[in-house]
């Protein structure tokens, strides 16, 4: 089987079959990831850059390590220090990179569309690790391994996103694919911070209220205040923000089953989530990390057209 497209762009451009083609790929990657030698040849000779115009711990590393896991030469780029800060365009910066030899692209970047714009003008295959509030698609692969890892599969599966999802491109991938794959929905957080509408667009549930929420859920996936994409008053304070819409041990406390606790980082502690949660045994926050990279060596090993390769 093959990817029906050359590019991971979006959730929003992939149909089931690659959404799961892509995970069982990763199952694959994650068994060579146990063993003493972690490396296999798959990607050499193929040159991979990352370029990050957007702050990144996680995906970035992640992206990196999966890169050299499998073999790959790569290039890390980082618009600070770069000529980007002389006036150099993203398409000139990309065109200089690909001029020496680069075959394949992952790309953040604050603006939405970005990666979108760059797959109508250059030849590389490209990997969007996140693009303004628009789309984070290996995050919500990494996200869906971790929660098939834990629950068997996500088919009936009752997700609850919860926190900032105005502003999250990780709530966005996570609604495409949790939809596409069979799993309910339930988003929450304050009037504020859900999009108008979002309801009928995406045939999801929508509540304001938090406790609520969790006593539906099998998974809550708590997403961070996204303070710097905001540029207006959205919720009285953080204080009053954690009172009201924070996952709180106490909460979890009172529930009549086990759920589990997912954030894709950085956590804000004390506000979306506290530290008694985050760092408690429902979390499995740490599980999507290690999951990252077995997802993001599965993207890029079925986007090289390396596929004879032994994984
Ligand atoms: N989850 C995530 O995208 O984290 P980073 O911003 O650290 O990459």
């Amino acid at each position: 089987m093959q990817l029906r497209t050359k590019h991971l762009l979006g959730i929003r451009d992939l149909i089931p079959e690659d959404i799961q083609l892509i995970l069982d790929t990763a199952r694959q990657f994650k068994e060579v990831l146990q063993r003493p030698i972690k490396k296999v040849p798959s990607l050499r000779d193929i040159t991979v850059v990352n370029l990050f115009y957007e702050n990144s711990t996680r995906t970035r590393i992640s992206f990196e390590l999966a890169e050299k896991r499998l073999s790959a030469d790569t290039i890390n780029f980082s618009a600070s220090g770069s000529s980007v800060s002389k006036g150099e365009t993203l398409l000139d910066t990309v065109n200089n990179i690909l001029s020496m030899k680069v075959d394949m692209v992952v790309m953040r970047h604050s603006a939405t569309g970005a990666p979108h714009f760059l797959a109508q003008h250059i030849p590389a295959a490209i990997i969007n690790a996140g693009d303004g509030i628009n789309e984070h698609p290996t995050q919500a692969l990494l996200d869906a391994l971790s929660i098939i890892e834990k629950l068997g599969q996500l088919k009936g599966k009752k997700i609850a996103i919860i926190g900032d999802i105005m502003h999250s491109r990780v709530a966005l991938s996570n609604i495409y694919l949790l939809s596409k794959m069979g799993a309910e929905i339930t988003l929450a957080g304050p009037p504020t911070l859900i999009p108008r509408h979002i309801q009928e667009a995406f045939g999801v549930n929508v509540t304001y209220n938090i406790k609520e929420a969790l006593e539906w859920c099998d998974v809550a996936n708590v997403l961070r205040i996204q303070l710097e994409r905001q540029n207006q008053v959205l919720f009285s304070s953080l204080r009053e923000y954690n009172q009201t819409y924070g996952v709180k041990k106490s909460l979890l406390d009172n529930l009549t089953k086990q759920i589990l606790i997912m954030h894709p980082g950085p956590i804000n502690r004390g506000v979306e989530l506290d530290s008694d949660v985050a760092d408690s045994g429902h979390s499995i926050i740490l599980d999507q990390v290690e999951n990252g990279v077995a997802v993001r060596m599965a993207v890029l090993y079925l986007l090289s057209g390396r596929r004879e390769a032994n994984a």
